[in-house]
């Protein structure tokens, strides 16, 4: 039977939602970090958003490993073992590994240990001769990535870093890169890193993809003043925040903003929080790449753009990065 090992506590106590939440809130620009969307019913919403027409970008995904599995395949040694960093339920690894021959070991890594006993269940029965070795700790946390490495000697053999769903994408550049670095310690000698980016394309597609007409993302959206109200003792009034989707060019960005429709004030576990009407809270960020604004990123992680996979719209890529040694 596996064991999960662990490398941390769990990093996102109360106690940080609560710091983080106030934090943001203090900002000129009011801000939520998008990492605490995913409690028991945000991880439901974003489940449902997958499956919605306007949101291509699962589907695309999908569709990509599915057009091209064989050529990934051929592209990699075998013999591999696949990390899967924030792996999730490990749906979409569970994709791959059947298009792949020979991969010796799969190794969740995951904050949540619940999702890792989860993707343990789902994984197990469906590939019975594969090794599964769960990690629990934090990808984003390069000190923690480096000791891991190390202790379970990951960074001494060949591994395939997967990173599925533009996941990159909701972290800032300067982020991104450092966790793209975080990879290129754990893909080991001469390995490999396998990541799922969104591409820019039309603006009306992608304010869409983020302001679906049944208003699934909405509800997504408006779910962290709920659990800020359920976990935090907070008073938000959600009928009072609008939904709203936003391109941001410079950035090339969608930016997902909670608009305040009045004047009013909110009370999170005795700190008053005023907010003006039009006055908006912004809650994520989802950077959308070309492959040459990607390849360059990735260039600053010591990664070199090996091979892209595209759909016939362009709107999605997989991209397999070799580290520079
Ligand atoms: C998880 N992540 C890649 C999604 C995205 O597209 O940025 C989160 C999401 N937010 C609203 N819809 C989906």
């Amino acid at each position: 039977m596996s064991q999960l090992k662990v490398v941390s506590e769990q990093h996102t106590t109360d106690e940080s939602f609560l710091n983080d939440v106030l934090d943001g809130l203090s900002q000129q620009q009011k801000s939520l970090p998008c990492k605490y969307f995913y409690d028991d019913r945000g991880a439901a919403l974003f489940e449902q958003i997958t499956a919605l027409s306007e949101y291509y970008v699962t589907r695309t995904e999908l569709a990509i490993l599915e057009q091209y599995s064989h050529d990934i395949a051929k592209m990699l040694p075998e013999n591999l073992s696949i990390i899967e960093p924030g792996c999730g339920s490990g749906k979409k690894v569970a994709y791959l590994l059947a298009h792949l021959a020979n991969v010796k070991t799969f190794v969740p890594f995951e904050i949540s240990k619940e999702m890792l006993n989860y993707s343990l269940a789902h994984l197990s029965p469906l590939f019975p001769e594969l090794v599964i070795s769960p990690l629990l700790g934090d990808f984003t946390h390069s000190q923690m990535v480096k000791q891991l490495a190390k202790d379970t000697a990951l960074d001494n053999q060949t591994n395939l870093v997967y990173f599925p769903g533009s996941t990159l994408g909701n972290f800032a550049p300067i982020k991104a890169i450092e966790i793209m670095k975080n990879f290129h310690r754990l893909c080991g000698l001469n390995g490999y890193v396998l990541i799922g980016i969104d591409l820019v394309k039309e603006r009306q597609v992608l304010l869409d993809a983020y302001d679906d007409k049944a208003e699934v993302t909405a509800q997504f959206n408006k779910n962290l003043l709920q659990r800020i109200n359920n976990e935090l003792n907070g008073t938000f009034n959600l009928s009072g925040f609008n939904h709203q989707s936003r391109f941001n060019e410079q950035h090339s960005r969608i930016e997902m903003h909670l608009v305040s429709q009045c004047e009013q004030s909110v009370v999170i576990n005795n700190h008053l929080f005023e907010f003006a009407q039009g006055e908006s809270i912004h809650t994520e960020n989802s950077h959308k790449y070309t492959v040459d604004s990607f390849a360059q990123l990735a260039e600053q992680a010591n990664l070199t753009l090996a091979h892209t996979w595209q759909d016939c719209n362009n709107y999605f890529a997989l991209c397999l990065l070799r580290p520079q040694n």
